[in-house]
């Protein structure tokens, strides 16, 4: 999962070290998030070194990726550790003048506070009041603690510790119940390639992310997943029974093959829509083709809309529309014209673009069902987003299952 660790301009900052380490170690992606203060506390190369990222402290980079929104809505998880009495303020009055304040509003995640801070200010009627509306928005603490504080005074308002902080943090993490239990999943994922000759292919950027976070939440959930790979960027989890291939052709042979054994078929892949005409034996050499190469390409067949034909009651089907569209009319548009070609139980629309959804960590999916109607939107990391679609499935698996036992 992806948690933002942000941590403002405190002494406890040295503490973070071991609140970001602990949720990397407990297998998560961080993004940290260090005010300018946080970094007269702690160094930017220990954090990057500990979470394994670039640390973020700045509105002004990244402006082209939309930085300022889009770590937010990537998380699945944000803890400011430490929470100092002054960003502890600004959260209660929702300002955005920095990178954190800005992160925290764009995000629909769960927000944890760690507050460190001398016992007079912790009881400050301000703090008090800021930390009650806080509270009825939402917003989740941990402590602060009695004991030591940095001076030679000891009272309320020492951080937890990082081990405790980062227990708290998981537990508010996406919780995991086996309602996929004695399902059998299959899933494609990755981007075929076509070849053209024994060193070059037609390729697409799909890294194969959200099909894998598919597999991983499924899993996690009980199922048991089939995953018929073609490339990916991203190692496959563990526990899954994995098929690999290159091409659409052999994609297709795949999964016709494995349709019988399995109740939910998702076609996360990118398949290539057009093969070369003819793959050539030997390399393709340029002073025999001169300036300019023209290939010949034929249609794929299109594998989804294949397995939809051919699927047995009680089984679902779904399958993913990447548009470039530019609106999210056109979007849903798009979609819904799609839908209605595929004929699938399901349609997962998420827009594309050459920054959007390929080979980023977060994404924005509609799912519309087979006659095209929006059943769920979702934004966040690819597996909160996997889940998303997974509660769907759960529950049109359960009510197939009752139709066919009734
Ligand atoms: O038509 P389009 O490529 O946009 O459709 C995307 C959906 O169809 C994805 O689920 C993809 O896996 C599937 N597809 C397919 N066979 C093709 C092309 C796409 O199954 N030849």
């Amino acid at each position: 999962m992806n948690i933002v660790v942000g941590i403002t301009g405190g002494i406890a900052a040295y503490k973070a070290i071991g609140v970001v380490r602990g949720f990397v170690l407990a297998g998560h992606s961080v993004q940290v998030i260090a005010t300018e203060h946080a970094l007269r506390f702690v160094g930017k190369p220990t954090l990057e070194a500990i979470s394994r990222n670039t640390v973020h402290t700045d509105l002004y980079e990244g402006v082209a990726e939309v930085r300022h929104v889009a770590l937010g809505q990537a998380a699945d998880l944000i803890v400011i550790a430490p929470t100092t009495a002054n960003t502890l303020a600004k959260l209660a009055a929702g300002l955005a003048d920095d990178l954190l304040g800005n992160t925290v509003l764009a995000s629909t995640a769960p927000v944890l506070l760690a507050p460190a801070m001398h016992t007079e200010m912790w009881q400050n009627a301000a703090t008090v009041a800021n930390t009650a509306l806080l509270r009825s928005r939402g917003y989740r603490f941990i402590g602060p603690a009695v004991g030591q504080l940095t001076g030679t005074d000891s009272g309320p308002g020492r951080m937890s510790e990082p081990d405790e902080i980062v227990a708290a943090g998981l537990a508010l993490l996406v919780p995991t119940v086996a309602d996929l239990a004695g399902l059998r999943i299959l899933i494609s994922a990755g981007g075929t390639r076509e070849p053209l000759d024994p060193v070059r292919f037609l390729g697409n950027r799909s890294s194969g992310k959200q099909g894998v976070a598919l597999a991983e939440a499924a899993l996690s959930r009980g199922a048991s997943v089939t995953l018929v790979a073609a490339h990916l960027e991203v190692p496959a989890p563990a526990g899954v029974e994995r098929h690999a291939v290159e091409t659409a052709e052999q994609l297709r042979t795949e999964m016709n093959a494995l349709l019988g054994g399995a109740d939910i078929v998702i076609m996360a892949a990118a398949v290539a829509d057009y093969r070369p005409r003819e793959v050539a034996e030997g390399k393709i050499k340029k002073d025999a083709t001169g300036d300019v190469l023209t290939l010949e390409l034929v249609k794929n067949p299109d594998i989804l809309a294949e397995l939809a034909a051919n699927r047995a009651p009680g089984q679902l089907v779904v399958g993913f529309a990447a548009e470039t569209a530019r609106s999210r009319d056109e979007l849903l548009e798009l979609g819904r014209t799609k839908a209605a070609r595929k004929r699938a139980d399901y349609l997962v629309v998420n827009r594309v673009g050459w920054t959007e959804g390929f080979a980023t960590d977060g994404n924005t999916v509609v799912v519309l069902d087979g006659a095209g109607h929006i059943v769920i939107e979702a934004t966040g990391s690819k597996l909160s987003v996997a889940h998303s679609i997974l509660n769907v499935l759960a529950e049109a698996g359960r009510s197939n299952h009752q139709e066919h036992n009734d």
